[in-house]
């Protein structure tokens, strides 16, 4: 039985109620989460979005009709509630006030009850920091959505949108959409493509960010652009990723990339401010990439703690320990860590790390364990002399207690080892609070890295990236020195977002694009219009996008980007809520003029 609203309204959210409105009447709604039937008395916990308000429910008050109606809610029915708000019973009486609700010191006293509407049993319980196995909370996201936590998530990510919005309006910016049914970008990931019906074996891409669009709508003159855009990438999932994600995408016109890390400072400082009450300081700190590569083996450095790496090539390069002369030889370098306090790490664990070095691409990990008495337990000790040594564990500052662990290899492996081995290191021993928000800038990245599989360079941000006009002149001699007026914004070792100072010179990106591996019929089929715009005048302009749900995420202190997106995807990119993918009628492919190669239709879908 549902009854209706007819006559009612809502006066307070569960936690508006407060002791400020004792004695007067209210009217709740929410849902049950809880209900204990103590004989004559009825206790009702109400859950709305806001929080948890107690009822009671006494015949004497409410009357017979919804006494009987109190006796039969379970958990997750939908009811309407009016009645006064008291004191708990005997509040002098400390042990009633529930210190744990926001509304602990209070109670209504339900005068008429009405069912809205009933529940069937959830299929798993509608509460804090779930047990249940996420692939069930997913299945029935609806519910998983009524959790307070999620709940908590979603409304921080309502309000960091709000205010970034609100600031960029007051800097001048204006709030302007681009389609989604595109040509595609090339922004390095895999496309997702919609066919055209219209157009017979035609496809739209849906976008990987409004890059381009965004440059247009320099070359048009709304000088300050920012949207909140849906982005969509056929990549590998992980914790941080998801096919279709938000990006605060912004792009300012007649500017250089002190401008644009100024006003995004801003910003920053702003929304931890004012959500979190966390004071950012001003201004963020800057590292080069080289810089950041060199000291933490990463572009995204976790800044929470120390433990960087020391490149230790020059000290070990006379040694006859094979694994190290052998990366010499072969031009890569020798760098190592020192994990502090770590020296008696058990054999055991030490051979896990080997493991977990070994999946980042390492042949091994050299170690040198300090024991408490100095002496000292190596893997490779017995290659090098007592001086030799001495000398290596002078370098990376061995002090008795220490574990030296080092890597052998080309700068990239090295960087790659050592950069996650420092972070797994950081996990085990609990090195990184949620609460210490470490930023930093990453700038000067290079303009292009090498692809060994496609045997040529690609842009290591996107084509339109400017190269620092002092290296420009390396570009045919050595490419991959070249560096780009590129920059990301980390935080605690994610990549929270980037961007670039644009190039707006025709011909230094018609060299790009020869640099790219482009004939200038395939850039002028693939970009046209842009070069075309930029031949119309075109103002400096650099940009940047923040992933939304990272930043949300890690603003609500979760683990997974998954926490805080309503209807998110898993790891084989569906939902197992409403199940896309999925088959589509034959008719449907037909108009579209497209035939599923046989056995693949619905594939790898149960
Ligand atoms: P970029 O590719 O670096 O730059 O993307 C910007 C930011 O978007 C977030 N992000 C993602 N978040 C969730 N899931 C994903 N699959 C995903 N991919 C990226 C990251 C990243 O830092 N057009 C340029 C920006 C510019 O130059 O202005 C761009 O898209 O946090
Ligand atoms: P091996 O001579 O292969 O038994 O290696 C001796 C030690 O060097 C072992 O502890 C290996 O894990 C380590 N090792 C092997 N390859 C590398 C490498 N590329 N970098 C660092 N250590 C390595």
């Amino acid at each position: 039985m549902s009854e209706s609203m007819q006559g009612l309204k809502r006066s307070h959210r569960c936690t508006e109620v407060s002791a400020a409105q004792i004695g007067a009447n209210v009217t709740v709604m929410g849902w049950v989460q809880k209900s204990r039937n103590k004989g004559g008395i009825i206790f009702v916990d109400l859950r709305d979005r806001s929080g948890i308000l107690q009822i009671i429910f006494e015949e004497s008050d409410c009357g017979a009709e919804s006494f009987a109606k109190a006796e039969k809610l379970r958990s997750e029915f939908v009811i309407a509630v009016t009645g006064r708000v008291e004191a708990r019973s005997g509040s002098e009486n400390k042990d009633v006030v529930n210190k744990n609700l926001a509304t602990g010191a209070i109670e209504v006293r339900a005068k008429s009850l009405r069912i809205l509407s009933e529940s069937e049993t959830p299929p798993f319980p509608i509460e804090e920091k779930s047990k249940t196995k996420e692939e069930l909370r997913l299945k029935y996201r609806y519910l998983d959505l009524r959790r307070p936590d999620i709940q908590r998530n979603l409304m921080l990510r309502s309000q960091i949108a709000i205010l970034t919005r609100q600031f960029l309006a007051e800097e001048g910016f204006l709030e302007i959409e681009t389609p989604t049914l595109i040509k595609s970008t090339p922004e390095g990931a895999r496309d997702y493509l919609v066919p055209s019906r219209v157009h017979p074996g035609s496809f739209y891409a849906l976008p990987q960010s409004p890059q381009i669009f965004k440059q247009l709508l320099m070359c048009s003159g709304y000088d300050r652009y920012f949207q909140l855009a849906r982005c969509y990438r056929d990549e590998d999932l992980r914790a941080d990723r998801q096919p279709e994600f938000t990006q605060i995408d912004m792009e300012l016109s007649f500017v250089d990339v002190d401008d644009v890390l100024d006003v995004n400072e801003r910003l920053l400082a702003r929304l931890f401010r004012e959500l979190l009450g966390v004071e950012i300081p001003q201004p963020i700190p800057r590292m080069t990439w080289q810089e950041a590569m060199d000291r933490f083996g990463s572009d995204k450095p976790d800044l929470r703690f120390g433990m960087e790496l020391r490149d230790v090539s020059d000290v070990v390069r006379d040694c006859e320990f094979a694994v190290f002369k052998g990366a010499l030889e072969n031009k890569g370098t020798v760098r190592g860590i020192n994990a502090k306090g770590q020296g008696t790490m058990a054999r055991k664990k030490i051979d896990a790390l080997v493991e977990f070095a070994k999946g980042y691409g390492a042949k091994g990990l050299a170690y040198v364990a300090i024991q408490p008495d100095n002496t000292r337990k190596s893997s490779f000790a017995k290659f090098m002399t007592e001086e030799q040594m001495d000398r290596l564990v002078t370098a990376m500052e061995g002090e008795a207690g220490d574990l030296l662990l080092f890597a052998a290899d080309q700068n990239k492996v090295v960087w790659d080892v050592l950069g996650n081995l420092r972070l797994e290191l950081a996990r085990q021993q609990e090195l990184l609070k949620k609460d210490d928000y470490r930023f930093l800038w990453v700038t000067e990245f290079p303009l292009l890295e090498y692809s060994k599989e496609q045997e040529r360079f690609v842009a290591m941000h996107h084509p339109f990236t400017m190269p620092m006009e002092e290296d420009w002149h390396l570009i045919d001699k050595d490419p991959g020195a070249v560096r780009a007026k590129a920059y990301d914004i980390v935080l605690n070792g994610t990549e929270l977002g980037g961007g670039s100072v644009r190039i707006h010179q025709n011909d230094i990106q018609s060299k790009m694009f020869e640099v790219l591996g482009f004939t200038p019929k395939q850039a002028q089929e693939q970009f046209g219009f842009l070069l075309t715009a930029f031949q119309y005048g075109v103002p400096p302009h650099a940009g940047l996008a923040y992933g939304f749900d990272r930043l949300a995420m890690l603003m609500s202190g979760c683990d997974n980007i998954r926490e805080v997106i309503a209807f998110p995807k898993v790891k084989d990119a569906s939902c197992l809520m409403c199940e896309a993918p999925a088959a589509v009628d034959e008719k449907q492919l037909e108009e579209l003029g497209i035939k599923v190669s046989e056995g693949s239709q619905g594939q790898g879908r149960e």
